[in-house]
């Protein structure tokens, strides 16, 4: 597992584009499966999520190329319905393969995905969903099965607002016989990218992006083109590294809206935060004010951005309170950057953060990606230098981290350790 060596102290300035984005790649990927013939994505990250998920397409029969960020996904020679457990226990987000495949072949079966460094990630919204379109779903020794002869449109309330429930279900509905709604659906902008390609797609599909819903199901599905919307959990990463790091940074590639909590944060701590149509200029503007956060569901503040912005905290003027209302274990970034000597105390999902002036360079290990973006952020910012261990977490979800940040003045390298 590589490592990275990382000066300390890096007043970061300049110009960073941010990538297209995993978490809405992911399920348009998936999404392919449903349409006849070759499906082409662009503005697709080059990072290990979708290195597996290319894996799994492939695993099923379809023809993937991959390059320059443009994918094209050939289905029609998808031939197997079953997915081998090692690939589907790399990557949770391959569940999203379920809804898809019932659709379009009637049957799946997958190895559950586990856990994760954040949470048991159950499955029970995906699956009461699934059986009330009316799938079987068989589970047992940690596999799942889906099957049915013809999905039929059903009213689903979702017990919470899961992204990759309503991803799945969405997917299931848009073949299935008669109209389908989502109650309590997630409103995240992945989601209304997903509406945005079944509709090209000729699926008839309206609501995303509010709580509610509405799938006709149609006979077929045909391919078409798709770009898919920029990563704007990356843009928020690059956004707290320029106040973090003292810096003055524009962040290109970025739909504002999407990171608008993140922005009244930003601002919030006293940062001058500038947006200019689909950039937004972040610079650093005397020492960082404490404050509460609190992560929701799409508008609220992103659980996916609760590590680095506490990272952000630890040398805030003050005391914080973060809540991480989404996950159940999503602080493990915490003992990291207490080595680097941050004050924190971790009570249930609340950390109580008290502001230091400084973090000491030191060892440290990334646990998972965000963790790892934190510790990233956390070390360009510290005094003296970091050794961040395990940054194959990182490369999941960070298209070209290092070129990123050496072009905003970082001095970094990485470390390949033979294993
Ligand atoms: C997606 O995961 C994202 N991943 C996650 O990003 C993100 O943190 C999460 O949504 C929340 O925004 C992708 O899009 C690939 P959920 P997902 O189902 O769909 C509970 C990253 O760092 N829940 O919305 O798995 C669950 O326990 C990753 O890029 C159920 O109770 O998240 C959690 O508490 C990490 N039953 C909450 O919902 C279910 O059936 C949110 O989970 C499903 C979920």
């Amino acid at each position: 597992m590589d490592r990275y060596v990382i000066t300390g102290k890096q007043r970061l300035q300049g110009t960073v584009k941010t990538s297209g984005s995993k978490n809405a790649s992911l399920p348009l990927m998936a999404a392919t499966i449903l349409a006849e013939g070759k499906t082409v994505l662009t503005g697709v990250p080059n990072i290990t999520d979708i290195l597996n998920m290319i894996e799994v397409l492939r695993n099923l029969g379809c023809k993937v190329k991959f390059e320059n960020n443009e994918m094209t996904i050939d289905t029609s020679t998808l031939a197997k319905d079953t997915v081998d457990e090692e690939l589907m226990r790399k990557m949770r987000a391959s569940n999203l393969i379920l809804g898809p495949m019932v659709a379009k072949n009637g049957r799946v079966k997958i190895s559950r995905p586990g856990g994760c460094a954040i949470g048991t990630r159950p499955m029970d919204q995906h699956i009461k969903g699934l059986k009330l379109l009316g799938a079987t779903i068989k589970e047992k020794h940690g596999y799942l099965e889906a099957a049915a002869d013809k999905l039929r449109g059903a009213e689903i309330y979702f017990d919470v607002p899961s992204v990759g429930a309503t991803e799945n279900i969405m997917m299931a509905a848009v073949l299935a016989e008669g109209t389908t709604i989502i109650h309590n659906a997630a409103k995240e902008p992945e989601i209304v990218d997903l509406q945005n390609l079944l509709n090209k797609m000729g699926a008839k599909v309206r609501g995303a992006g509010t709580h509610v819903i509405y799938i006709e199901g149609v006979k077929s599905l045909h391919s078409t083109e798709h770009t898919v919307i920029p990563d704007r959990i990356e843009a928020g990463t690059h956004m707290i590294a320029a106040v973090m790091t003292e810096g003055d940074v524009v962040v290109e590639n970025v739909v504002p809206e999407h990171v608008s909590p993140l922005i009244a944060k930003l601002r919030q701590g006293g940062a001058d935060v500038r947006i200019d149509g689909d950039s937004v200029r972040v610079k650093h503007q005397g020492r960082f004010k404490s404050m509460d956060i609190k992560t929701l569901a799409y508008p609220g503040f992103p659980t996916d951005l609760q590590p680095q912005f506490l990272a952000l905290l630890t040398i805030a003027d003050g005391t914080s309170i973060v809540s991480e209302t989404i996950f159940e274990n999503r602080f493990q970034h915490v003992a990291e950057l207490v080595r680097m000597g941050a004050r924190i105390t971790v009570e249930g999902r609340t950390a109580i953060i008290y502001g230091v002036p400084n973090l000491e360079g030191t060892f440290v290990e990334a646990t998972d990606l965000r963790a790892g973006a934190a510790l990233f952020l956390a070390a360009l910012a510290a005094e003296e230098g970091t050794v961040l261990e395990r940054v194959d977490h990182i490369d999941r979800g960070y298209e070209n981290l290092e070129e990123k940040y050496r072009t905003l003045g970082a001095k970094l390298q990485r470390v390949v350790k033979r294993c």
